[in-house]
C-alpha cells in the first residue's frame, strides 16, 4: 500500500458488519509481532488476530493452554505498534476468564488498557455468556469462537471436526444466536461441517469467520505461520499453504553459513 499523507481509514466492528451486508468477505490472519503485523497491515488485511496460537507457534508449547495474560499483552502491544488500518482482536487466554465474569472483565480491561487493542475474543457459548455480557457492558467489543475451541482440547481429546452430530450442531446454532443477541460483533467458527457453518451464517446478523468451516461464511482466518509454510508439522485439509517459507529461510541460513565459513562474507563492499 502506497504511503499517504492522509490517515488510513480504520477497520472497525461496524465496517465488518457492513461487509457482511454487502457480501464482501472478511480476510483475517493471526499476527504476534511488530514486523509481521506491519506486513499484514500494509498488504490490506482486514483483521489481525493476536491468537493464543502464539502459545504454539511463538513459544513452542503443544497446546494453547500455557500462554499467560502478560504474554498476550506483550504480543498484542507489539502488533498495535505496527497496525494502522486493520482491526486488532486479542484472545483471552485459558484460565483468565472461565472462573467468573468479574475475572473475565478484569482480564479484558487489562488487555485493552495495556496493549491498546480494539477487541477481545473468548472461546465458548452459553457457559461463558455472563462473561461476554459483562465485558460488553464495559464497552469492549467481543468476538465469539465456537466449534473446535482449542482451549478445551483436554475435554475433546482430539482436534477432529466438531458438531458432526445433531445434538452438538443444534447447541452450536443456539450458542451462535445467544452470542449474536448478547452483542458480539463476530464469531469464529472453527473446524465444523461447511453446511452447518452456512446455516449459522444465515441464522445470525453478525459476521462469521471460518477456519475449516467452508466458504458459506462471511470471512476466513488462518494461522499466519501455517499459511506461510513456516510450520510444517500441521497439515489439516482446510489449510492452504501460500508459501514454503521454512525451505526459503533454511536455504538463506545455509547460504549465510557457507559464506561465513568460506570467508566470502563480508566482502570488500560490505565493510568500512
Ligand atoms: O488462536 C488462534 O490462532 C485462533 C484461530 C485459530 C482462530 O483462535
Amino acid at each position: 500500500m502506497a504511503a499517504s499523507k492522509f490517515p488510513v481509514p480504520k477497520v472497525t466492528t461496524h465496517v465488518l458488519q457492513e461487509m457482511k451486508l454487502k457480501g464482501e468477505k472478511i480476510a483475517m490472519l493471526t499476527g504476534y509481532d511488530y514486523s509481521m503485523a506491519r506486513i499484514l497491515d500494509d498488504a490490506g488485511i482486514d483483521v489481525v488476530l493476536v491468537g493464543d496460537s502464539a502459545s504454539n507457534v511463538m513459544a513452542g508449547h503443544r497446546t494453547t493452554l500455557p500462554i499467560t495474560v502478560d504474554e498476550m499483552i506483550y504480543h498484542a502491544s507489539s502488533v498495535m505498534r505496527a497496525v494502522q488500518r486493520a482491526l486488532v482482536v486479542v484472545d483471552l487466554p485459558f484460565g483468565s476468564y472461565q472462573g467468573n465474569s468479574k475475572e473475565a472483565l478484569h482480564t479484558a480491561i487489562r488487555i485493552m488498557k495495556e496493549s491498546g487493542a480494539n477487541a477481545v475474543k473468548l472461546e465458548g457459548g452459553r457457559e461463558i455468556l455472563e462473561s461476554v455480557e459483562r465485558i460488553l457492558t464495559a464497552g469492549i467489543p467481543v468476538m465469539g469462537h465456537l466449534g473446535l475451541t482449542p482451549q478445551a482440547i483436554n475435554k475433546f481429546g482430539t482436534y477432529v471436526v466438531r458438531a458432526t452430530r445433531d445434538e452438538e450442531a443444534q447447541k452450536l446454532r443456539e450458542d451462535a444466536k445467544l452470542l449474536d443477541r448478547a452483542g458480539c460483533f463476530a464469531i469464529v467458527l472453527e473446524k465444523i461441517p461447511a453446511r452447518l457453518a452456512t446455516q449459522v451464517t444465515g441464522d445470525i446478523r453478525i459476521p462469521t469467520i471460518g477456519i475449516g468451516a467452508g466458504n458459506g461464511v462471511d470471512g476466513q482466518v488462518l494461522v499466519l505461520h501455517d499459511m506461510l509454510g513456516i510450520t510444517q508439522d500441521f497439515s489439516p485439509r482446510f489449510l492452504r499453504r501460500y508459501h514454503n517459507l521454512k525451505e526459503e529461510i533454511s536455504g538463506s541460513v545455509k547460504a549465510y553459513i557457507h559464506d561465513v565459513k568460506a570467508l566470502d562474507f563480508p566482502n570488500e563492499r560490505e565493510q568500512y
